[in-house]
């Protein structure tokens, strides 16, 4: 490849236009950064866009996970299956209620968790049931009710990265009691900072709502007397503030365009890298099974997986920006390895796709020209190391 023709591919990139510095520079000029109408107006797109009754806006997918298991008031003593392939946040939202989180391998076609090994996982302490879907493919969710409904076990969608995720043409976040969205800047849109929870469940959401913002009674906009109100439960503050909500409102509109693109750019690379020996790829939508197409995580075959740091390296100065997803399974990860005593032999599915595999972008910030392009730097790379 001609190497004086450097791209410059970042993983992720956002996009933001006009209409949203119009509608962030709008709040900025009024009186109401916070406890407005645009969080209210983001929560009921959202709902409508998924096709959920309830959506609840947060400061974070964190905290969306967070209020997903204070709300169900688990502490110690309480369990929930967690896949061990996943982010940090997955499992720190179990922990920070004193629970445990009992992981769970990978399934090595998707990186989702094994369904059938979940079984295994289950106490008499069980509560709940965490499921990623993992870089957007859906879990399959109907194994995943059937569980939860002979164990008696609430269900909490991780959908981080599951925007324009469907199972039977069901948006991600609605199979399971709860879903948890992301908008962090490499997600499929966002507001810098912020999440969405959704629920069928009315009692959940309006729970949620208080838990969100101190467990007061009566929200801000709707005290008659100024400064008056009572707590009735914990709570945090995990609100979404209006410059947020209105980033998000406007993200939400493009948000078919962005996941449109991404699709194409995934189709694409996938093609392209089909005849390159040295890598596999995970499995990605089929039948009932709707990705929402993340990114285009490779698998290094056999020994190359060695050369990975190398292979990131090069590719980093041919100006292809890359990721793991994730750098290590999370019972792996020293808090978790420390606390519970995990072995690094541990979880050896999740193990090898952390080790193995690349992120490789596809991200509407990104056209099919580019795409090309990362193959072909991908397939020189390859020849150079191995
Ligand atoms: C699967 C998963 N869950 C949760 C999170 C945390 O999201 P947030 O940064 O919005 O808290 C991430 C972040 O990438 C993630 O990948």
């Amino acid at each position: 490849m001609e190497t004086s023709v450097v791209r410059k591919i970042p993983f992720g990139k956002p996009i933001v236009g006009p209409e949203e510095k119009q509608a962030v520079s709008d709040v900025l000029s009024g009186p109401i950064l916070v406890h407005g109408p645009r969080a209210k107006e983001f929560e009921e797109a959202f709902a409508a866009y998924t096709g959920a009754d309830y959506a609840v806006a947060v400061a974070s997918c964190t905290a969306a996970l967070h209020l997903s298991y204070f709300n169900l008031g688990l502490g110690a003593g309480d369990e929930v299956i967690v896949p061990a392939q996943t982010h940090t946040a997955t499992a720190h939202a179990v922990e920070l209620c004193g629970a445990r989180p009992v992981f769970v391998d990978a399934e090595a076609e998707t990186g989702n968790i094994d369904v059938e090994q979940i079984e295994s996982g289950i106490t008499e302490r069980t509560r709940a049931l965490s499921i990623v879907h993992f870089l957007g493919m859906p879990v399959d969710m109907d194994g995943i009710n059937g569980i939860a409904r002979k164990h008696g076990l609430f269900v909490v969608e991780d959908c981080a990265l599951a925007i324009g995720t469907y199972f039977k043409q069901v948006h991600a976040g609605l199979h399971g009691d709860v879903g948890c969205f992301s908008f962090y800047p490499v997600k499929h849109m966002t507001t810098a900072e912020g999440g969405m929870l959704i629920t069928k469940d009315g009692d959940i959401a309006e729970k949620i709502n208080r838990q969100k913002a101190f467990g007061q009674d009566i929200f801000v906009g709707q005290r008659k007397v100024p400064g008056q109100y009572d707590v009735t439960m914990l709570g945090f503050n995990y609100r979404l503030n209006e410059i947020q909500s209105a980033l998000g409102i406007e993200q939400l509109k493009r948000v078919d365009g962005f996941c449109k693109k991404r699709k194409a750019n995934y189709a694409k690379l996938s093609r392209q890298l089909q005849n390159i020996d040295e890598i596999s790829q995970l499995q990605s939508s089929h039948g009932e099974y709707q990705s929402s197409y993340y990114c285009l995580s490779i698998i290094l075959n056999g020994n190359l997986a060695d050369s990975r740091i190398e292979i990131i390296n090069r590719l980093g100065r041919m100006g292809v920006g890359t990721s793991i997803y994730y750098p290590r399974p999370v019972p792996h990860l020293s808090y978790y390895k420390n606390k519970y005593g995990y072995a690094y032999t541990s979880f050896p599915v999740a193990a090898r796709l952390s080790a193995a595999s690349i992120a490789l972008p596809v991200g509407p910030h990104l056209n099919e020209d580019d795409m090309e392009y990362i193959a072909e730097a991908l397939k020189d790379v390859i020849s150079e190391v191995k």
